[in-house]
């Protein structure tokens, strides 16, 4: 954290700024609020709705034993010298479409979003989450001209708890002793790895028959879209903020993590110049390694399958 005499220009607490103040933005900021390691900014284009849901918040303040400032706009200039900026803002999937289908109606969105965040806060870190993530990753990189270290995009965190859940399910122990590894891009071509994913240590291949695994893959891939199909309404918001407030944690703290990203590759894993979930280190610096291992034949072959799709949408948007 940041430490400073009052009065001498130095704020003492870190700041963070949520856009879109929807069901993920909202719950994040839910999420982080508790931690009382920021002040945060919660800012959507319905200003009522930012305002509402941050006073709301701030209001469980009293009863949770939080002190943390918290407040709502949708005026930018609240926004200014954040340290962190999350982007939530956009349009989420209904039943029957793909995140891909989110593209151009969530590019103009982020694009706009982006130079506004980067204007007020030239030197924050941004973390991406508005869909199809990847390709919104790399709109926001190409948008704010930043180096690759500040611009994450999150998914990886959520695609792995997804897998440490079911997995956790079916063997019947803790979460907390099961640790999964997800590679590629957040779409219907994501790489769950077994044979890096460990259960007390031991590694899963030798706990569960492969039809077993793969059904877990299977229902790993399609996670998001089970839970579009049931609220029908919406996507998925607990989750992917538990996930979100995960990275924010590790880079306020600077706690260097390895968390599973979406980082832009530059010759890692053999990709060029695009975003793909990848396990990065995490800290107050941004994205500051990414961890590369040898992939056996048949993942690598799925990972470059996995990053061919995310090209294929950067290339609709011209941002390759
Ligand atoms: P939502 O519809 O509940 O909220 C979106 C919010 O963005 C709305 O409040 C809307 O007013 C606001 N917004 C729209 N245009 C804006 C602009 N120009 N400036 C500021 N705010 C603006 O949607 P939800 O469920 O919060 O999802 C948001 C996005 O996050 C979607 O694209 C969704 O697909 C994506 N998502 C990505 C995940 C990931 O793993 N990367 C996980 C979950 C959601
Ligand atoms: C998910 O995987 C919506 O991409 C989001 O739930």
């Amino acid at each position: 954290m940041r430490v400073g005499i009052p009065g001498d220009g130095m704020r003492l607490t870190q700041k963070v700024t949520i856009v879109g103040a929807g069901n993920v933005g909202s719950t994040t900021a839910h999420c982080l609020v508790e931690r009382q390691n920021a002040d945060f900014v919660l800012l959507d284009v319905a200003t009522g709705v930012a305002k509402g849901k941050a006073l709301d918040m701030f209001q469980a303040g009293p009863v949770f034993g939080f002190d943390s400032r918290l407040v709502g706009t949708s005026d930018y200039r609240d926004t200014a010298d954040s340290d962190v900026v999350v982007i939530t803002a956009g349009f989420p999937r209904k039943p029957g479409m793909s995140r891909d289908d989110l593209l151009i109606a969530n590019a103009k969105v982020v694009q706009e979003v982006v130079e506004q965040v980067v204007k007020y806060s030239p030197g924050c870190i941004l973390i991406m989450v508005t869909n199809p993530l990847d390709a919104m990753a790399q709109l926001a990189l190409k948008v704010s001209g930043f180096p690759r270290s500040r611009v994450i995009g999150m998914a990886g965190v959520l695609d792995t708890a997804r897998f440490r859940r079911f997995l956790a399910d079916e063997l019947d122990v803790s979460v907390e002793d099961v640790t999964a590894f997800v590679l590629g891009g957040h779409g219907d071509e994501m790489v769950p790895l077994p044979r890096l994913s460990t259960v007390g240590g031991v590694p899963l291949t030798e706990l569960l028959p492969p039809e077993r695994i793969e059904a877990i893959v299977k229902r790993t891939r399609g996670g998001g879209g089970e839970i579009v199909d049931l609220l029908k309404t919406g996507s998925a918001y607990y989750a992917p903020a538990a996930s979100i407030a995960a990275m924010v944690d590790s880079i306020l703290l600077d706690k260097k993590r390895i968390l599973p990203c979406s980082a832009y590759l530059d010759g890692e894993y053999g990709i060029h110049d695009l975003f793909v979930g990848v396990p990065a280190k995490l800290g107050r610096k941004g994205m500051q390694q990414i961890m590369q291992f040898r992939l056996s034949p048949e993942e690598d072959a799925a990972l470059k399958k996995s990053a061919a799709a995310v090209r294929e949408l950067v290339e609709k948007l011209k941002v390759a």
